[in-house]
């Protein structure tokens, strides 16, 4: 019998392939490459400067300083969790992809917040935002605890071992990466809605649009896993699912509290409210959800319209990007190039 996706091991046979679904899926996010190089903060710095109000000036503040380790505690636990089990070389290839881009990311949130903190006090404070800020400190104290639970384990061999490995792929995918993630890119949506940090947008569309691909293909392996072994996908599991996004959307709801105060003034957001970012993180929650086929568990609905011209604005992007993204994808094919 053919092996199971995780089953213990290093397969490395790319013919037969087992899972054309992932390299498809690799070869999609290749095509998908972009650069820091590309992105201009200056219309950021001069914004930052003389059109931010001190309340949004402590929201962006927040907001880089999360930015500033998210994407390396990701990077981690791709590496030493994920890579580790998903036992397909075709997949390990897109994890490999995946890699790349979590350090991408880091490297766009690291120009950015150079450019964004002149003064190198302040920006060393930022960077150990996940030491000092409470709000900051118990999102990682979520991540770490969750990356820990199966930092022990070796080999997958029992169901038991296969759920905890199971629910730490959910976490990252839904919690991390599909909530935690997806909020930063609402408050940075929402900035965009009044015009302000285009290039913390632009750069921000590109990180979601990466985002959406590391979920598509975390609910790829759970759905491939449990056509594979249904008996996994239990009734403790999905209580312990919903338990995990429960306390996943708390956390994110008291940094929003944080984000949202006005910082030192006290004032709060014009526009946007610690209630309404609460209701979408119960929308986006429902959503990771719905992706595991499970019912919705708190039947909220979107309450921000800035965030209907997402599609839209992807679209475009996307467009703008092609040549772009042929030069960097596809190397080869230069009488394509020549003809523009
Ligand atoms: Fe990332
Ligand atoms: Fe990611």
């Amino acid at each position: 019998m053919a092996p199971h996706l995780l089953d213990p091991g290093f397969e490395l046979t790319l013919r037969p392939m087992r899972y054309p679904q992932f390299y498809e899926m690799y070869r999609a996010a290749i095509r998908n490459t972009w650069t820091v190089e590309e992105i201009d903060f200056g219309i950021d710095v001069n914004d930052l400067r003389h059109k931010l109000a001190p309340a949004d000036r402590h929201l962006v503040e927040r907001l880089v300083a999360f930015f500033a380790t998210g994407d390396s505690i990701v990077a981690n636990n791709l590496v030493l969790n994920l890579y580790q089990h998903v036992n397909a070389p075709e997949a390990r290839m897109y994890l490999s992809r995946q890699l790349f881009e979590e350090a991408l990311h880091v490297q766009f949130y690291l120009t950015l917040l150079d450019a964004y903190i002149p003064d190198p006090a302040r920006r060393a404070e930022a960077f150990a935002a996940v030491e000092n800020i409470p709000s900051i400190q118990a999102k990682a104290a979520f991540c770490f605890r969750w990356m820990d639970s199966i930092r022990e384990l070796q080999r997958l061999e029992t169901p038991a071992q296969r759920r905890a490995f199971l629910l730490n792929l959910i976490c990252f995918a839904c919690c991390i990466e599909g909530l935690f993630f997806f909020a930063a890119f609402a408050y940075v949506w929402f900035l965009r809605s009044r015009g302000l940090l285009p290039g913390l947008a632009a750069g921000t569309n590109w990180v979601f649009r990466d985002e959406s691909g590391h979920m598509a293909f975390a609910f790829e392996v759970i759905r491939t896993v449990r056509a594979e072994e249904p008996g996994l996908f239990d009734a403790g599991m999905e209580r312990e699912v919903r338990a995990m996004l429960h306390e996943a959307v708390a956390v994110e709801a008291a940094f929003a509290d944080d984000v949202l105060s006005g910082g030192p003034l006290q004032e709060g957001v014009l526009g946007l409210s610690p209630a309404e970012m609460r209701q979408y993180l119960q929308y986006v929650a429902d959503l990771r959800l719905a992706a595991l086929g499970l019912a919705p568990e708190f039947g909220a609905r979107n309450p921000f319209p800035f965030l209907d011209l997402q599609d839209v604005q992807e679209l475009t992007n996307f467009f703008e990007r092609r040549v772009s993204a042929y030069q960097v994808g596809i190397g080869g094919e230069v009488a394509f190039e020549e003809a523009f």
